[in-house]
């Protein structure tokens, strides 16, 4: 029999856990949670003995692949996969994927969430501005950034978009106006949503040069991965413009060091884009059906390594 591990510090909603646990019981798979852990080891120890394992934005290192005699398979159950170690799963032959899409629509709605309660000051009685006719541009235009196009556009924004991997044809046809340049997108917007993933090549690229271009009023609102910020810069454009505002789904490290600012908003230190019953479902059944796919089919449609 089959043992599937769900790995995940940032749990499922139940009713996700509750279906995922039907699927493998129906395809007589052994389903073991390890959720809220607070040790890596606990991870490392409880792999030992499975053939898959799902995350979230658990951190499969080396270690994790090298104590997992039997593992075949690693889902993500969402979209970034930077805390995987490809490498080291290549390595061993371990199939790597994610299970893109799946969680977009949450992220894009928090998006505006948030940036609504930070346009009306926190509710706290003054007066706020509004996000009708101001101008978004949408760093990558993948699924979240479509989705927050598609949201956008119902506030009546005018919608930029930038992204180099989509072809203009694509953007376009969703109403969206291409911008050639990353520099383009920051100068013209006062609003820009982040969708990047955490790369070598993106990792601190949100630096002081893009921040200081943004026109007057500028929002950057970050749900993507708090490691494309570089977060020096992000202290001296707080320290510099007294109207750029920072909004993100999970605090940057240097929080500790904005809090005399009140133009900006992050809760936890966990990421929250995701973290919906209807995101937790559809990642959480998707990665399932992923693993039983792959075992009882070959499928490897989905694999990132
Ligand atoms: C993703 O990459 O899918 C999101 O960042 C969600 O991450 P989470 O599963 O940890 O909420």
């Amino acid at each position: 029999m089959k043992k599937i591990l769900v790995a995940t510090d940032k749990p499922f909603a139940k009713v996700a856990s509750d279906q995922i646990k039907a699927i493998f019981a129906k395809a007589n798979y052994n389903c073991v949670f390890l959720e809220k852990y607070t040790q890596q080891s606990d991870f490392i120890l409880a792999v030992e003995d499975v053939d898959a394992v799902i995350i979230r934005s658990d951190k499969v290192d080396k270690d994790v692949i090298e104590n997992g005699r039997n593992l075949k398979i690693v889902v993500r159950a969402g979209a970034g996969y930077d805390n995987v170690d490809l490498a080291a799963a290549t390595e061993k032959g371990v199939v790597v994927m994610n299970t893109p899409g799946q969680n977009s629509n949450a992220v894009a709605e928090l998006v505006f969430g948030m940036v609504v309660f930070q346009l009306r000051n926190h509710f706290d009685g003054s007066s706020g501005t509004e996000l009708k006719d101001k101008k978004l541009g949408i760093h990558a235009y993948g699924n979240v950034g479509k989705n927050v196009a598609r949201i956008a556009k119902g506030f009546g924004m005018q919608v930029f978009a930038f992204d180099p991997f989509v072809s203009k044809q694509e953007i376009e046809k969703d109403g969206v106006t291409v911008v050639e340049s990353v520099e383009e997108l920051y100068k013209t917007c006062q609003f820009v949503s982040l969708h990047i993933p955490a790369t070598a090549q993106t990792k601190k690229s949100i630096n002081h040069q893009l921040l200081s271009s943004m026109p007057s009023n500028a929002v950057l609102i970050n749900t993507a991965r708090k490691e494309v910020i570089n977060e020096e810069d992000l202290k001296q454009i707080f320290a510099e413009r007294k109207d750029f505002c920072y909004v993100s789904d999970i605090q940057p490290d240097c929080a500790a060091e904005l809090t005399e600012y009140s133009k900006r908003l992050f809760f936890s230190p966990k990421k929250m884009g995701a973290q919906t019953e209807e995101a937790n479902i559809n990642a959480g059944i998707a990665a399932a059906n992923q693993i039983i796919a792959f075992f009882e089919n070959n499928d490897i449609r989905f694999k990132v390594n």
